[in-house]
C-alpha cells in the first residue's frame, strides 16, 4: 500500500462523512503494520460536543479489530491539505509517536508528510507514566 493508494482510501470514507452541521467532510484511512486499512469519517451530532473526528474513528475501529500498532494514516479534507486535531494527535500518540500522517486536500490530488511526533513534540505517552 502506497501513499497514493492510502490517500484514495481517505478521499472514498470522505464521501461517508456525517457532517451536516459544518459542512466540513473529512475521510480517514489507517494502515496497520500487518498491512489492514481501516478508514474513518467524522460523525458529528446535534449535541455538537458529541462530534469525533475522522481519524480517531478509524483509530478506534482498528483497535476494535485488534490492531495495535500503526504505520500511516492518510486525511483527506478540504480545498487544501489539513493535519489531524490535537486530540486526534494525542489519540494517535499513544500506538504510534512516528506513524507516518499524509495529509491531502479532499480530492487526494495534493498531499504533505510528517511523522506524528513532528506535530507533537515531546508528546505525552504509555512511558511517561513508568518515569
Ligand atoms: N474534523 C476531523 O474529522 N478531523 C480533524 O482532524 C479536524 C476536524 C472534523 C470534526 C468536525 O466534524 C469537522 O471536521 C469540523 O471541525
Amino acid at each position: 500500500m502506497n501513499e497514493a493508494e492510502l490517500v484514495r482510501k481517505a478521499v472514498e470514507a470522505r464521501a461517508r462523512a456525517y457532517a451536516p452541521y459544518s459542512g466540513f467532510s473529512v475521510g480517514a484511512a489507517l494502515l496497520s503494520k500487518d498491512g489492514r486499512v481501516f478508514t474513518g469519517c467524522n460523525v458529528e451530532n446535534a449535541s455538537y460536543g458529541l462530534t469525533v473526528c475522522a481519524e480517531r474513528v478509524a483509530l478506534f475501529k482498528a483497535l476494535s479489530e485488534g490492531a495495535r500498532e500503526f504505520v500511516a494514516l492518510a486525511v483527506a479534507c478540504g480545498e487544501g491539505p489539513c493535519s489531524p486535531c490535537g486530540a486526534c494527535r494525542q489519540v494517535l500518540y499513544e500506538f504510534a509517536p512516528d506513524l507516518l500522517l499524509i495529509m491531502a486536500d479532499k480530492d487526494g490530488k495534493t498531499w504533505r508528510t510528517a511523522r506524528l511526533f513532528e506535530l507533537l513534540p515531546h508528546g505525552f505517552g504509555p512511558g511517561d507514566l513508568r518515569k
